[in-house]
């Protein structure tokens, strides 16, 4: 197969640091070192197959989206994947190189021959989640990626995972990484697997491996205060949480931090939780967000609405109580949360919202 090779793309040998060799300088501080002008001129598109800073993210979904955003202000080469030709578009409109791909479709890689352009970047960010019945639907080609791989260019790859079905019940217990993992549901024993198999691929390549375990992701377009303004129904799942006395949760910015944090890491990688300092019951979350919009907007909400459908639910799932450590996150990587409860949280994203979004209210 002919390969759509990046000109440029070859690693400088102070970049490489396979087989337990660590760089000397990392890839961020290496950016930061750059003159401005240098930054500016890898945005065009000559300079772009030029840069040593390259990222590939597999699912350009909430997190992948932002995360682009951040990188490419920074110096990056951003490329990734959606499944829609429609978001396709919108993301090339906004200076991305996309490729549309679902991993679902029978002979995805070979079609597309993705695997050929992935290997030319630094980073790899996995955010694909697995689908139940199936697996990683990645994975599942894991011959393919590590035959593929074995001769590119990749030195980073870190996989977005899960807190909540990973580490099963712990009766309320603060659960820091080395808690061993009790998945019991069928998504959550995939979530595990999908971890192992990432980071086996990453170590077979001799790479740095990084999974983060994210809590419940929220951030600007979705969040408590979307959800109360839109006055959607609460999906099954969610009022099943509805006794949870913690849910873990981290908004969309701490993330990227985290991420933007570990690519700069010298170090092989490990498993992070990717959560807030505040665990606190969704309930507490709701009623803070009615408030805040209530406050900003009188008048906007049907008082009944929700509560009616809260009254319905009847405490069924205590499944997986846990409160989930950030220490490893804070003490290695670095990250001081901006947004270290859900209060900080839903205070920034209604004051960034001049008019009250209501476009699914029927
Ligand atoms: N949201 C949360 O509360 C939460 C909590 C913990 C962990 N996570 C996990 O963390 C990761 C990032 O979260 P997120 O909120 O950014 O997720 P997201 O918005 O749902 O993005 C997931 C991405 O995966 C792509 N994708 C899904 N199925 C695919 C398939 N068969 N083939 C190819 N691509 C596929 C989607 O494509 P399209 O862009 O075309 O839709 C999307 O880009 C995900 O794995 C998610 O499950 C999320």
């Amino acid at each position: 197969m002919e390969m759509d090779r990046i000109p440029g793309s070859a690693i400088p040998p102070r970049l490489r640091y396979r087989a337990g060799r660590v760089p000397k300088f990392s890839c961020l501080s290496m950016a930061r070192a750059l003159p401005a002008s240098s930054r500016i001129a890898m945005h065009s598109s000559v300079s772009e197959t030029q840069s040593e800073l390259r990222m590939f993210i597999l699912g350009m979904g909430f997190v992948g989206q932002l995360l682009s955003y951040k990188l490419q202000n920074q110096g990056w080469v951003v490329s990734g994947t959606c499944t829609s030709h429609m978001k396709k578009k919108k993301l090339e409109d906004r200076g991305f190189h996309i490729y549309q791909f679902d991993a679902l479709e029978p002979d995805c890689f070979c079609r597309l021959s993705i695997l050929d352009h992935i290997k030319h970047y630094t980073h790899l960010l996995v955010s694909i989640p697995p689908i139940v019945g199936l697996g990683d639907p990645m994975l599942q080609h894991e011959r393919l990626l590590r035959s593929s791989f074995v001769n590119g260019n990749l030195q980073w790859l870190c996989y977005l995972s899960s807190t909540t079905g990973v580490y099963g019940d712990c009766g309320g217990e603060l659960v820091d990484e080395d808690y061993p993992p009790n998945p019991t549901s069928e998504l959550a024993k995939l979530r595990l697997a999908s971890e192992e198999g990432w980071s086996s691929l990453a170590h077979y390549l001799g790479i740095s491996a990084y999974v983060f375990r994210l809590g419940g992701v929220y951030g600007p377009g979705r969040s408590a205060i979307e959800t109360i303004m839109k006055q959607d129904s609460l999906s099954e799942a969610q009022k099943m949480r509805k006794y949870r006395k913690y849910t873990s949760r981290v908004h969309v910015e701490d993330i990227c931090q985290a991420i933007m944090a570990a690519a700069d890491a010298l170090s092989l990688g490990k498993v992070y939780n990717i959560v807030d300092d505040d665990p606190a019951a969704r309930e507490q979350v709701f009623e803070y967000a009615r408030k805040l919009v209530e406050k900003k907007w009188p008048d906007l909400i049907k008082q009944e609405a929700q509560e009616v459908e809260w009254s319905d639910v009847k405490p069924t799932d205590m499944r997986g109580e846990k409160r989930v450590s950030n220490a490893r996150m804070k003490d290695e990587l670095g990250v001081r949360l901006l947004y270290p409860d859900f209060r900080t949280g839903l205070q920034s994203i209604l004051d960034k919202m001049d008019t009250p979004c209501l476009q699914s209210r029927s």
